[in-house]
This record gives C-alpha cells, structure tokens and sequence, in this order.
C-alpha cells in the first residue's frame, strides 16, 4: 500500500448524511481523509455538515462543472487523489472522469442496472420499485463514466422491500445500507482490495 494518505474529494448536492459517514469513517484513518467537499448547490446541507466536521469545502456552478476546466484545476491545486459522489445530481463531465480515470465512484440507491439512468434519482428510485412490486432493493456502488449509472460496477446489497413498505421505508432501508457499505467500500478500494458483492 501507498504510504501516503489518500486525499479524497465528496461531491454532494443535498443533505450530505453520506458525505458525513465519510467525515466520520475517514476522520482517524491511516488510508485516506476526506480533504474537501465539492457541492455545486449554496442551500445544501451538506455545507453545514462539512463545516461542523472542519472539512473545507468548495462551492461551484453548474457552468463551471460543464467546463470542467475550473473543477479539474481545482481538484489538482487540493492534491485529490479519489473523487466520491454522494448525492451529487449532475453528470460528471468527461474531462473529468478523463482526468481521473477508475478515481471517481457513485451510490446509486438501486439494485443497477435496475432504475438507473438519467432523471432516476431520490424518490423516484424508491417510487419505481414500489409500484413494480420488487420484493427486494439494494445499493450499488460503481466506476463514473460518461453515462449515467453505467460505470462497473463494484459492489451491491441488498435489502427486502415488505408488502406494507412504501419508498419512504424504501429510503430508510437503502440509506442504512449506504452508510453501512459507502465509506468502507472507498477504503478497501484505495486499499487496493477488490471485494464481492454480498449475497
Ligand atoms: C443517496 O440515496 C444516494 O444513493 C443518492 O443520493 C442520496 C444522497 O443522500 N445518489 P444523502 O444526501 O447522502 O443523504
């Protein structure tokens, strides 16, 4: 393994609970810190979590994502060595993914490639599922390229979804398996150890 510390940047959009499990997983870790939050929106909470955990954090414009230039330069500046999206609600430009090839991976709160794509995010995912009858649900962990959810995948759980449970206990379900798996997943990764998917 690199001796290095591994400098990781957490692109989030909204509420951040994901962003904070990293925060909280990375804070004492001999692998990797997460060294800045990159958000592209001034309302989310995810900035108010970052500042509560002392993690620096950067704001953008969705123009200057598209760029891509201003982004790359600044990743570079901090020294980031591993993008990670949590929640983070744009297509990730290909300069980007280029800059940072195998660097960069998303959650997506779904059993992919089952309700991916553009426009299947938040409560969209859970309200598929539900109306589809599917008896179970789960998480995906993958590569960024330059679609939608199409990257390799790197790990799944699962979890059942119950005859009563509506995509708000959907939600519930998939989001403790997020902050149960995310970080952990990241570490192993930059670790250089590969692991199956459960079940
Ligand atoms: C998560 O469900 C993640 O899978 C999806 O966006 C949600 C972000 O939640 N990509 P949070 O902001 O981390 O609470």
């Amino acid at each position: 393994m690199n001796k290095v510390k591994k400098r990781i940047a957490v692109f989030a959009s909204g509420s951040g609970s994901n962003a904070e499990r990293f925060f909280e997983y990375f804070k004492d870790s001999p692998v990797a810190e997460v060294a800045l939050v990159c958000c592209n929106n001034p309302d989310a909470y995810v900035l108010e979590r970052a500042k509560k955990h002392e993690v620096p954090s950067w704001l953008f414009t969705n123009q200057e994502l598209k760029e891509a230039v201003p982004v790359v330069q600044k990743l570079k500046e901090e020294a980031i060595d591993f993008v990670v999206l949590a929640g983070f609600l744009r297509l990730i430009p290909a300069a980007l993914v280029a800059a940072y090839p195998d660097r960069i991976v998303n959650i997506h709160p779904a059993l992919l490639p089952k309700w991916g794509g553009k426009g299947m995010f938040g409560s969209r995912v859970h309200e598929s599922v539900v109306k589809a009858g599917d008896l179970e649900t789960g998480i995906t962990i993958h590569f960024v390229n330059n679609q939608y959810d199409e990257g390799n995948i790197i790990f799944q759980a699962r979890c059942p979804v119950a005859p009563e449970d509506g995509p708000e206990e959907v939600a519930q379900k998939v989001h403790k398996l997020e902050h149960e798996h995310y970080p952990r997943v990241v570490a192993q990764l930059l670790q250089g150890r590969a692991e199956n998917s459960d079940s």
